[in-house]
Order: C-alpha cells, then sequence, then structure tokens
C-alpha cells in the first residue's frame, strides 16, 4: 500500500522503549532508586518538567484569539520575525551590515531543518552530518530522499577541521553542492562549543568550496541561549556570516524549545543570512510555500509569546533572569559530572556547555546499556557512545552516575 519512496522508513523505537522501561522500574523499586539519564528537556530538582514562570504565565493569558485564531502570514507575522532576529542576531546588528537576512516561522527547529534540505537539495543528494549528532537529522534527510555522509567531530578535545574541510571539499567538487549542518553552540549530544578561532577556519574552508559548488551551512541553534559563555559570546561567531560570497548560504535553525521551555508549542524559524538580496528573496519564495504546502503556518500563539517577550524589556528582563536560574543549575550539574567523571577515569567527547555530555564508546555499548539498566540506570544510547542529559537528572543523581557507568565500561572493555 505505501509509497515505494516510504518503504524501509520508520523510526527506531528507541526513546519510547526506553521510557516504558523507566516507568516499570520506577514503580518497582522506586523513583529515588531509579536514575533516567534519557530525557532532553529541563527538569528541576525534583525531577519534573521545568518551566520559565513568565513564559507559562504570560501565555496562558493570552486572548483566546491570540491562540486560537490562524496567524497571520504564512511565513509568520512580522513582529515575530523581528523577535526571532532580535534573539539571534541583535547583539551583533551593526555587523551584518554586508547581509540581506531572511526569517521564516516553522513548528520548532525541526520544521526550519526539514524547510531547508527540502528547498536546497534535491533527492537523491548527500548532506554532511556530523558523526556524533542528533539523530533526527538521518530521519530528516530521508523523509527528504537525501543521503548523508558524516565528518569526524573531534581531534583530541578541538573540532576536527581536517575532516570537516576534507568531506566539504570532496562533496563540493563531486556534487557542485554542499549542505553542511553544524549544531552549534552546545552541540546535542556532546556539548561541544567551537571556539572562535575554530568557525574562521570552518568559514575559511567554506569560501573554498565555494569556488566549486552552492553551499549552504545549516547552523543549528536549538541550545544556543544556554551556552555557559554567555549571550554575547555564544553568538560572536555568526558575526562570521557577515559578507560571505555569494555562493554561501548560512540558514539558523532557531527553536523556542529549549530556550523558552516551549517544546509544545513547536514555534522556531529559519534565519537565512547572504549578501545578496536575490538569494534572500529566492529563500522567502521557496521558504513560505514549502510552509503553506507541509504545515500551513506555525501556530499564533508561540509566536504572539516571543513577539510580546521581545517588545516589553521588563518581561524580557524576567523571562532571562529566569533562564539563567537553570543556566546555573546545568553548569553545576556539569561541573559535577566533569569532577566525578575525572575521578573516575570515564573518558567523555570535550564539552563545553549545554544540555547533554556524550561517552564515547568503540565497542560493546548494548552489553553496557544492559548492565546498566540492571543497575536501574537508564541512558540513551546514540551512534559512537551513550548520551547523559545533564539537563534532566538532579545534582544528587548526577554525583553517583560517572563511577556506575565506569565501572560498568570496566566489565566489558578492559
Ligand atoms: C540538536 C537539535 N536540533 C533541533 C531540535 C529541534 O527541536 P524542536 O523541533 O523542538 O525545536 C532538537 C530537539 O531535541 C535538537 O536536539
Amino acid at each position: 500500500m505505501i509509497a515505494e519512496r516510504m518503504i524501509g522508513k520508520a523510526l527506531g523505537k528507541g526513546v519510547f522503549e526506553i521510557s516504558k522501561e523507566v516507568k516499570e522500574a520506577e514503580t518497582e523499586f522506586g523513583k529515588d532508586n531509579v536514575i533516567n539519564s534519557t530525557i532532553g528537556t529541563f527538569y528541576g530538582e525534583d525531577e519534573n518538567l521545568s518551566v520559565l514562570k513568565t513564559v507559562e504565565k504570560y501565555y496562558k493569558n493570552l486572548p483566546a484569539v491570540e491562540i486560537f485564531g490562524y496567524a497571520s502570514g504564512i511565513s509568520g507575522s512580522n513582529e515575530y520575525k523581528e523577535a526571532v532576529k532580535e534573539n539571534v542576531l541583535d547583539i551583533y546588528k551593526s555587523s551584518f551590515d554586508k547581509s540581506y537576512i531572511g526569517v521564516t516561522a516553522t513548528p520548532g527547529g525541526t520544521g526550519a531543518i526539514h524547510n531547508t534540505l527540502k528547498a536546497y537539495m534535491d533527492c537523491g543528494e548527500t548532506v554532511l552530518l556530523p558523526e556524533f549528532m542528533w539523530e533526527a537529522y538521518k530521519s530528516l534527510a530521508a523523509a527528504n530522499g537525501l543521503k548523508y555522509d558524516t565528518y569526524t567531530l573531534f581531534d583530541g578535545n578541538a573540532f576536527n577541521i581536517s575532516s570537516f574541510s576534507e568531506k566539504v571539499l570532496k562533496m563540493a567538487k563531486n556534487q557542485h553542492k554542499v549542505l553542511a549542518v553544524i549544531n552549534d553552540p552546545c552541540q546535542n549530544p556532546t556539548g561541544y562549543c567551537l571556539s572562535f578561532e575554530e568557525w574562521k577556519a570552518v568559514i575559511e574552508v567554506l569560501k573554498e568550496a565555494a569556488k566549486y559548488a552552492k553551499v549552504i551551512l545549516l547552523n543549528d541553534i536549538a541550545y544556543i541561549d544556554y551556552d555557559f559563555r554567555g549571550a554575547a559570546k555564544s553568538r560572536e561567531y555568526m558575526t562570521l556570516f557577515n559578507g560571505l560570497p555569494e555562493e554561501i548560504l548560512v540558514i539558523m535553525a532557531f527553536s523556542m524549545s529549549k530556550s523558552f521551555t516551549s517544546y509544545g508549542l513547536r514555534v522556531g524559524a529559519q534565519v537565512a543570512v547572504s549578501s545578496s538580496k536575490k538569494i534572500i528573496d529566492e529563500f522567502d519564495t521557496a521558504s513560505t510555500f514549502l510552509c503553506r504546502t507541509s504545515w500551513s503556518n506555525t501556530t499564533r500563539g508561540g509566536m504572539k509569546l516571543l513577539s510580546d517577550i521581545y517588545s516589553d524589556e521588563k518581561l524580557l528582563k524576567e523571562v532571562e533572569d529566569e533562564r539563567e536560574e537553570k543556566i546555573v543549575l546545568l553548569e553545576k550539574r556539569a561541573e559535577i559530572f566533569v569532577k566525578e567523571a575525572e575521578k573516575s577515569g570515564l573518558i567523555t567527547c570535550p564539552f563545553r556547555s549545554g544540555f547533554f555530555v556524550t561517552i564515547p564508546l568503540k565497542e560493546n555499548a548494548k552489553e553496557i546499556i544492559a548492565d546498566l539498566k540492571s543497575q536501574k540506570v537508564f541512558v540513551l544510547p546514540v551512534i559512537g557512545g551513550i548520551r547523559i542529559a545533564l539537563c534532566s537528572v538532579p545534582c544528587r543523581k548526577i554525583e553517583k552516575l560517572p563511577e556506575i557507568i565506569a565501572q560498568s565500561i570496566k566489565k566489558f572493555n578492559r
């Protein structure tokens, strides 16, 4: 019955199955005796979803028409687009003097990624993904009839610029089109953040590739507001996007999910930066068409929420102050994890900031995950390792986690 292009396309049962097992273990042994490190949303020390109170209150008080009415504009309201620009680019606004900017509202960062793949790649082409990655990228590529290749993410404790360069240039010469995904800052699942110098090197590679191909950089910034370096430092690299050759288009995938604890509202955006007006006009036309033919428009209430937050300094400050409390807690959890991991000799991928840290595992991942389960510790398997969710495990449990994992790894990998 199914269309041919859908044959073999299915989501893994992974997270769904694990959460069922977690529930069963919690019922049998009590929540205090179970460590659930599989949840990718922010939970407080009480192990419940932790929402920004100001955001919750403001949204609940929006007039009915602002939630239930159709949103204006297929690609988002003008106020929303301005608010997105303010969040993403405002700190360095004067640095975009040679740029045209396009914004299209999408259902979350997922919608932004989907729209970008669909608009810029043809069926059968290959996109470039990081080796450790948010695994939905692969499904999003498959849904658009695309293949993928990966670049090695690390060289020791640094970004692996030679692997990135090799893969990008090969693709540029063979395919004459490059779409490379960089999930930065606060990469999922490793928590890596490229330094400004590393970003400079990335841009040089893209410029070289642009001699042979059209180049699209898809920069997924879903976790940017949890960068421990703060808002200004986390966005400094974006100044490098100004005045690039016309052959390079940068699209940032913005998401309200984490930054505004609005996971279920499904609001995000594509933010396109180019030195060519024609390219941005083309972006606007194509992305609007794709919105209309995929989901029509993004939720009005979610867009109104962001627009109002950015049009009221006091409200914005309240939201940022509340988020800061979560960042401080996240930093504390990260500090505990890193310290305990060092004590236990547990090796992690280079970590800088954000929701997650990854333990690289070359072999026996299945056995180690099963062994951890038998100790009532649930972790998320990712390609090349296991992911620890600093965002959802309380400090008292984080403290125990590295030693348990280290012991389990020792049992299988000597
Ligand atoms: C790396 C990364 N990018 C994008 C997203 C998209 O999130 P959303 O569609 O909820 O905005 C996620 C969500 O978990 C993510 O981890």
